[in-house]
């Protein structure tokens, strides 16, 4: 097989992903660069040389998870291993992250993974250079790298346990020699004006069934509760021509299904002017061998009717569409600076509903954010029963760094918040049971993602993007990645049950 590195068998990785399809996506391209540059991935952080998170940000609980981890683990520093902070934590905590978490050798935002190869080979020189004994600071021209003398136990062996980071001055490096067990401190910290997208040839695609492809970075909305265009930087497009050779690519690889990305993903603008985001969808749909195309998520104020026509147009456009509305008082909307009213937003629901084929519309919705009353919360919650959501995701309001939001008043007190969850939660049930039972009875087509062992049923997905677990007799024994009919017999809150009817020649392209 030639042009597939040879792989060093010392060169191990670890990889940990937590956050959103973004992130998703993003470590099986940092995990395609790995490999490229003669790394192994390996299944437990025991047996990896180099531990990597890729992090996410969005709510308090997500970024403690990062630090708990690497507490976790940080006694395996002293066996040699190193530690990397990558994505939105890495680039909204930068530096500090050395303070918290001494042992980390490599924090990288996500605007600047096109530098990985060179950040690892200075990762490695640098290790190498500290098991000579020989501390510098350099900076260079991906990133910045510094060699810190770390406090040595008895044993000579390294033990990081909550020591704080200790610089070397400019004017003493190069003249003191650190210890053996010297840190070594790599950074990837793009600012958010950053014109580079992460486009790489080597992307690992771990996904099975699903191809992802980024298509737009950041995000220039700046709602005021969001950290995300402070993490990912400005919106930049891909071209059109790169996304659809992206796409046949794909399906040279075996995929049907692709799944289109961005931050807001409809937000999209062609660099060279071709194509609209409704078009380029469209153009995706249309290439020989896909079957399903999705995409995700798309911005309220963004969505334009164009979209829906390319659905109706376009049957491989599957019928989802995930729309966050995060509230549905227009006084909150306001504060949160979403950019769109309730009436706004329900007029894209009512194009949606008029389509040839029933979307299924998905939802995001935060509670609590500051200032919300019980009237406004009324009104996310009868928003509910207007539009009749097939899934939503709700969080808690958490107050995060550099936002806007953090100055406002008249927080709410947790447990209200929690309270307000625990209501909206429980009457999105009832919605969920009400809808999925309607499906019971029909034949609906599902691609087969997988075998669950214990429930003996195969695992489907509809186009509406739901689960479908069914039974087929031994003799169909339908393959991972092709498609079935299926006959709804049960529903369930968050799922349906049935059986297999046939296999399905596809009815598109
Ligand atoms: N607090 C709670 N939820 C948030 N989200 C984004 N920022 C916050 C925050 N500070 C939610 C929004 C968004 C989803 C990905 O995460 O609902 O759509
Ligand atoms: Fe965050 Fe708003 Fe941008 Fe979405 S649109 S990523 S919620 S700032």
């Amino acid at each position: 097989m030639s042009g597939v590195p040879q792989q060093d068998p010392q060169k191990t990785f670890y990889l940990e992903t937590f956050g959103c399809q973004m992130n998703v996506h993003d470590s099986e391209k940092v995990v395609g660069t790995l490999v490229q540059q003669g790394y192994r991935q390996v299944e437990t952080v025991e047996q990896a040389d180099l531990i990597l998170y890729n992090t996410c940000s969005i709510r308090d609980k997500a970024e403690q998870k990062v630090f708990h981890r690497l507490a976790d683990y940080k006694k395996l520093q002293a066996q040699g291993k190193k530690f990397g902070v990558l994505g939105c934590v890495a680039q909204q905590e930068g530096e500090k992250i050395f303070e918290r978490a001494p042992h980390v050798s490599l924090v990288c935002g996500s605007a600047s993974y096109q530098n990985l190869p060179g950040m690892l080979v200075q990762l490695e020189n640098a290790q190498v250079e500290s098991a000579q004994v020989e501390g510098k600071s350099s900076k260079s021209s991906f990133g910045r790298i510094d060699s810190h003398p770390s406090k040595t136990t008895k044993g000579g062996a390294s033990s990081f346990v909550d020591d704080a980071p200790i610089s070397i001055p400019a004017e003493e490096s190069g003249s003191r020699k650190p210890d053996a067990g010297s840190l070594v401190r790599i950074t990837g910290l793009d600012d958010r004006q950053t014109d580079k997208c992460f486009e790489t040839e080597f992307t690992a695609r771990t996904n099975p069934h699903r191809a992802y492809i980024t298509i737009i970075e950041g995000c220039d909305k700046f709602c005021a509760y969001c950290v995300v265009p402070f993490t990912r930087g400005k919106e930049r497009s891909r071209t059109s021509a790169s996304v659809l050779a992206e796409a046949r690519q794909i399906v040279d690889l075996g995929y049907s299904e692709i799944q289109l990305l961005g931050q807001n993903v409809n937000s999209y603008r062609d660099p060279d002017g071709k194509k609209s985001f409704a078009e380029l969808l469209a153009a995706v749909g249309e290439v020989a061998g896909i079957k399903r195309v999705r995409f995700t998520t798309s911005h309220p104020r963004d969505f334009g009717r164009d979209i829906v026509c390319a659905i109706d147009a376009v049957p491989t456009l599957c019928d989802h569409v995930h729309l966050p509305v995060q509230s549905g008082s227009t006084r909150v909307l306001d504060a949160m600076q979403r950019l769109y009213t309730r009436e706004r937003y329900l007029e894209r629901i009512a194009w949606m509903k008029a389509a040839k084929r029933e979307i299924s519309i998905t939802t995001d919705v935060i509670v609590g954010f500051p200032g919300e009353t019980e009237e406004d919360f009324a009104e996310t919650l009868n928003l509910l029963d207007e539009v009749g959501y097939d899934a939503i995701f709700t969080f808690k309001y958490s107050p995060r760094p550099n936002t806007p939001a953090l100055q406002l008043e008249d927080a709410l007190p947790e447990e209200e918040k929690s309270r307000r969850l625990e209501v909206l939660m429980a009457k999105q049930r009832d919605i969920q049971i009400a809808r999925y039972k309607k499906y019971v009875g029909t034949a609906v087509e599902v691609m087969v993602e997988g075998y669950n062992e214990q429930r003996a049923q195969w695992i489907g997905r509809t186009t509406q993007n739901k689960t479908l677990n069914f039974t087929a007799p031994e003799t169909a024994s339908p393959k991972v990645g092709s498609y079935a009919q299926v006959l709804v017999t049960r529903s369930f809150p968050n799922s349906l049950a049935g059986e297999w009817i046939s296999a399905a020649a596809h009815p598109v392209v």
